[in-house]
């Protein structure tokens, strides 16, 4: 542990916990991930958020060095992933690695187990066992087999384990998919202490509002690829303070719905395929009178009217111009893509 904690500290300087270029892994014909750059400061809270096969378990994978990148290069505390991967395991915590935990024991026995093989002594594991059960809520079933833990309860007991030598940087893969609310905003003062306590956190999620909560910057990701990048202010100004929402009664009149929209909010709008909602991004709400009385001229009648406040689902359609599932070119920007494609 000495060189550990050598290494740690000269650590202190460093600007740049994660630097990544051109990141790629193929599994067969599937580009998981492809072409990712990540700059990650040191100290901060940053989100990756994309939806379900974006690539980004993939790219967690390769920058904890659990999985050989087909191209590309990343450095972690400035130690390549490549050519130190001994130093840089030692400088992260990973959520998920502990799966394996012994299922007879007990939390308590199972939080020793790893504090005694990362080096602590008897008395201080036991410590830093109660410590961490107490954190993290589960002081009252320490005493259960893991066997009768429910699922929340792992996954704080998973964090709880990466966290007795609390690296200088933690990778938590969808920290908080699936949890139920209150279970969420403990996890989510976990990791804003552990950011308080020094530590960085790269943190994946499918929900906007997890980024909105604790995260100094952000990459979008989609389909392997970074899409977006920048502070959730800035994301969410590219999609406007307000977004409209408008369904129209004839669906065939919706490219020209499209048009007097984008005309009049000087915008660009996206469709949604199944319902033929169109939605906008606003920053002038004055405008809405105007685009009511075009409607009117042009006889277009409507289901449905509404403006609100953009939800992280907007911004990521308005961003990457489409729903999340489908396969779409690699060269498109911003919205234009669904131009083409759906109208
Ligand atoms: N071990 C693997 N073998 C084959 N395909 C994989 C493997 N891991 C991930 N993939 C594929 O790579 C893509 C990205 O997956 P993943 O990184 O897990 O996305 P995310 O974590 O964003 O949901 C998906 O299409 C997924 O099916
Ligand atoms: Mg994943």
């Amino acid at each position: 542990m000495g060189n550990v904690n050598r290494m740690k500290s000269s650590l202190a300087n460093s600007e740049w916990a994660i630097e990544a270029r051109g990141l790629i892994k193929h599994f067969g014909d599937n580009r998981a991930v492809d072409g990712v750059d990540l700059n990650v400061r040191a100290g901060t809270i940053y989100g990756v958020l994309g939806p379900n096969g974006a690539g980004k378990t993939t790219t967690i994978r390769m920058l904890a060095t659990l999985l050989r990148a087909d191209a590309g290069s990343a450095r972690i505390f400035g130690y390549d992933i490549v050519k130190d991967p001994h130093i840089v395991r030692q400088l992260i915590g990973v959520t998920g690695q502990y799966a394996s935990v012994d299922e007879s024991l007990s939390a308590t026995e199972n939080l020793i187990i790893f504090s005694r093989l990362l080096g602590l002594g008897r008395t201080e594991a036991r410590n830093k066992a109660a410590e961490l059960l107490e954190e993290f809520g589960l002081s009252e079933a320490a005493k259960r087999p893991l066997k009768n833990f429910s699922g929340g309860m792992r996954r704080r007991l998973d964090l709880a384990a990466s966290l007795i030598a609390q690296p200088p940087l933690i990778f938590l893969d969808e920290p908080t998919t699936g949890l139920d609310p209150r279970t969420r905003n403990q996890m989510w003062d976990t990791i804003r202490r552990l950011v308080d306590t020094g530590s960085t956190v790269l943190l994946t999620t499918q929900y906007l509002q997890e980024v909105d909560e604790l995260a100094d910057r952000l990459a979008v990701i989609d389909h392997g690829r970074v899409v977006a990048e920048g502070t959730v202010d800035e994301l969410k100004a590219s999609v406007g303070t307000s977004s409209l929402h408008l369904n129209i009664q004839n669906p065939q009149e919706i490219i020209v719905a499209r048009e007097i929209v984008e005309q009049i909010l000087k915008v660009k709008t996206t469709v949604t395929q199944d319902i033929g909602k169109i939605t906008a991004p606003m920053s002038n709400v004055d405008a809405v009178t105007d685009l009511l009385i075009a409607l009117r001229q042009k006889d277009i009648q409507l289901d449905e009217f509404s403006v609100q406040k953009p939800t992280l689902d907007e911004v990521f359609l308005t961003i990457t111009g489409n729903e999340v599932k489908e396969d779409v070119p690699k060269d498109f920007k911003g919205s234009e893509q669904v131009e083409g494609e759906r109208v």
